[in-house]
Formats: structure tokens, sequence, C-alpha cells
């Protein structure tokens, strides 16, 4: 082509060469819309995407599907990635070790990599940001937080002029779907976990979500991109929500909560002003008018408080084949256009390098649950054991209980998670405490 008819912006530049390697739920409409869509792709990147193989474990799996019938299918993942015209490879198999092999190779190749894979990016993103740098191409993974939600990008380039201080999120639609059928039926958390399984929300080991593994993934990736410093999936405090009880979502109602699993990133400040960041993910009471507390079924939504801009709210399908795929496909389109025109997406930010917070100094509020004998001055007692922790207590409400027993529900002012913790061992051994039955933290004024 003449430099006089060269118009990458209208789609007429260089062709990228693209392997997808996964073709499940996301690969496969990864395809379809790019097959579907190749004009509008070519526009909007400046030259043809072209799809050069799609690289699957077992090719029987898939015959008769659009990938079949464009003679795309390759068991050979490894060759495939190395082919000279291949540019770009688009990672969306799931997993640690054998993606991270893959995506490595790519890198190390001179390919830019798109992935969706949060628990990849959440646990080697050192290593991964590394051999982006010295191949200098780009590593996207818009789709690895909250699918179809644009958070990453906000993250690393709207917001990159602002100083974040906080991101709170409701990062796992399984769980969200959980929690909120049990607010919305007073049901047990066993009950509304298998109705997630029967409509497909929970997968059917649901331990990554229940447990809080998931959330924890996309804590760290969010941690990193919204503090410039290296965060991974170990640096996370994780709780999940196995334990719930029907109670616990019944208390927080009718104290004007409920319970989402959040992850929950801070920037903190000690007293001679040092900062540090904290990243947990734990069943939290959220005030009923917080917006994180009408994100309802299985949709997602992150909540950024940066001091310029104020607070941000985020809100979207989180998972699923097709909002997956156009997060993966803004990706592609992303990191084509620097294929065609050069150049390269921002890349991993670290140069904060903030501590990590001991998780024992981080300060929360708790909501206490208790089992308690109903005699004359057992509050005195109670009250005291808090005092003696240094933890002051916000309110005090009391259930009606049997004749002898009364369950207590206690909320405190901010404390230190050590306190809290020292505090509940502490109410363990006390004559009058029958049981602590939960433990729950808090956010909101
Ligand atoms: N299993 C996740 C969820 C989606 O339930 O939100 C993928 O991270």
């Amino acid at each position: 082509m003449t430099p006089t008819t060269f118009n990458p912006g209208k789609g007429a530049g260089s062709t990228v060469g693209i392997a997808i390697l996964g073709y499940g739920t996301v690969g496969s409409q990864v395809l379809r819309l790019m097959v579907e869509n190749a004009d509008e792709f070519a526009h909007r990147t400046g030259g043809p995407l072209e799809v050069r193989g799609v690289a699957v474990s077992n090719k029987e799996k898939h015959v008769g599907t659009l990938a079949d019938e464009l003679g795309l299918l390759t068991d050979d993942a490894r060759s495939l990635i190395k082919r000279d015209d291949v540019d770009l490879v688009v990672e969306v198999i799931g997993g640690i070790d054998y993606p991270r092999e893959l995506v490595l190779s790519a890198l190390r190749s001179g390919k830019s990599v798109v992935t969706a894979n949060k628990a990849l990016v959440a646990a080697h993103s050192a290593e991964l940001a590394e051999a982006a740098d010295q191949a200098g191409v780009d590593l996207y993974f818009e789709a690895a937080v909250a699918a179809a939600i644009p958070v990453v990008g906000p993250l690393r380039r709207s917001l990159a002029g602002d100083q974040v201080q906080s991101v709170a999120g409701i990062v796992n639609g399984t769980t969200n779907f959980i929690l909120d059928a049990m607010d919305s039926t007073g049901a047990s958390y066993d009950d509304m976990l298998a109705e997630a399984t029967r409509l497909g929300y929970a997968e059917a080991d649901p331990t990554a979500d229940v447990e809080g593994y998931d959330a924890a993934s996309k804590a760290a990736i969010l941690a990193s991109l919204a503090f410039h410093t290296r965060v991974t999936a170990d640096d996370v405090h994780c709780e999940g929500i196995t334990n719930i009880t029907a109670h616990d979502i019944q208390a927080a109602k009718a104290a004007g909560y409920t319970i989402k699993l959040l992850a929950i990133c801070d920037r903190l400040k000690d007293e001679a002003g040092h900062e540090s960041i904290a990243a947990r993910v734990h069943p939290t009471l959220v005030p009923r008018n917080h917006p994180l507390a009408n994100v309802h079924k299985s949709f997602n939504a992150i909540f950024v408080e940066a001091e310029a801009a104020g607070r941000l709210m985020f809100y979207g399908n989180g998972a699923g084949g097709n909002p997956t795929a156009s997060a993966v496909l803004g990706d592609i389109v992303g990191a084509g256009r620097n294929k065609v025109f050069g150049g390269r997406a921002p890349g991993e930010s670290t140069y904060a390098n903030l501590p990590i917070a001991n998780f024992g100094d981080v300060p929360t509020r708790f909501h206490i649950d208790m089992t308690v004998v109903d005699i004359i001055g057992v509050l005195a007692e109670l009250t005291k054991i808090f005092a003696a922790h240094g933890i002051s207590l916000r309110t005090v409400r009391q259930e009606e209980g049997t004749e002898k027993n009364a369950r207590l529900l206690v909320m405190t002012h901010e404390a230190k998670e050590s306190d809290l913790a020292a505090t509940v061992e502490t109410l363990k051994d006390a004559p009058s405490v029958i049981k602590v039955n939960s433990v729950i933290r808090m956010v909101g004024e």
C-alpha cells in the first residue's frame, strides 16, 4: 500500500494475527463476535484482525463448532503461539500452571497477550509484567476483574492522575447471588447454594467462589492497580461466606444492613503518617442505603474513592461468556491498535511499593452476635471486656431469647483487628457467654 492510500484509521493498516487459547464459554464467544463484526473491528483497530488458530486440548470435543468450520482448531498451543503470523495471543483457558507457561512463552516471543485469567495475573503479575517489558509488548487483562465492567482500564489509565484511597467491590457473582437470595427469602446458605447451582450460577465445585478465593485474586489485581504496588493473592486476607447463617442475615436486616462478600482495598496511614495498604475479602454488613447494598442477583459493582474524583461506582455483569468476551475484545482492539500504529499500553506500575499492612493493625467496625446467660449484670460484665481491649461500643441490641438465655448483638466503633480478635477470645471464656455465634465486619457510616 502506498503512503497516499494508507489509512489505518479506516482499517486499512496491517493485519493483526491472533491465536486464541481455549474454546470454552468465553473463547467461543470471542471468536463468534470477531467473525460477525470483522469490519467493525478492522476500523476500530486500524487493521484487520485475523484469527490464525484456536488451541484446545481435545479437538474432537469441538467438532461442528465455528472454530471447526473455519478450520482453526489445533491441539498444539505451543506451536500456534510461535507462528510468525501470530502477533497477539488471547488466553481464555483458566487454571494457572499451563496458561502461565503459554503466556510467558507468548510474551517472550514478542507477542502481546490478552488474558481473562485472574488467578494467573494475581499470582504471577511480576514475571508476566517483566516478560512483557523485556519484549516491549502489551499485557492486557480487563476481563480478569468483573468481566464486562471496565475497571482495570479506568484504574490503570483514567485514574492515573489521581490518588485512589479505597476500592470496595462485589466482585463475585455467585456469592452475591447466594447472599442476595438469603436476604430476600430468609433461606439458609445451603439451600441458596443449591439454588445457585440449579440455576447455573454456582459451579459443580463452588469452593473458589464461596471461600472467597476468586474475589481475593480480583482484590489483589485491584489493589495493585489502585496503589501502584505489587499485591498478590497471598497478600489478601480472605474469608468466604460458608458460615453465614439465616440468622446473621435476619439480624443484619433488622439493624438496617445487608451482608455482602466485599473485596476491600484500603490506603492506610498510621499516626506517624506512614502509608501502607490492606486488601481483604470477607462477608461484610453494608447499610441498606449504600450503593453496594443495591447490587442484586449475580451483578458485580466496584466502588472507588479517589482524592480528586471523589466517589465512583462501576456496575454490571461480572461473569458469563458474552460479558467476558466484551472485555476480552476491548483488549484485543487495544493491543491490536498498538501493533498497527506502534506504541504500548501503560504497563505495570509498582513505583509506590507501599508496605502491606499487618492484618491485625487494619481498622474495621464489627458486628458481634452472642448468646449469653440472661441474668442481671451480664451487660456490665461484657461491656467491661470490650473496654479492657480498648473497643468502644456503638450499639447493643438484645433479641428475645429463651427464659434463661438472651441473644446480644453488638456493633463496635472502629477497632483494630488484633484488638477485636483478643476481645472475642476473652468473650468466649466469659462465664456469662454461652456462645459467640458470629463476628462480621461492617462498612459505611
Ligand atoms: N465465578 C465468578 C463469579 C466469575 O461467580 O463471579 C469468574 O470470576
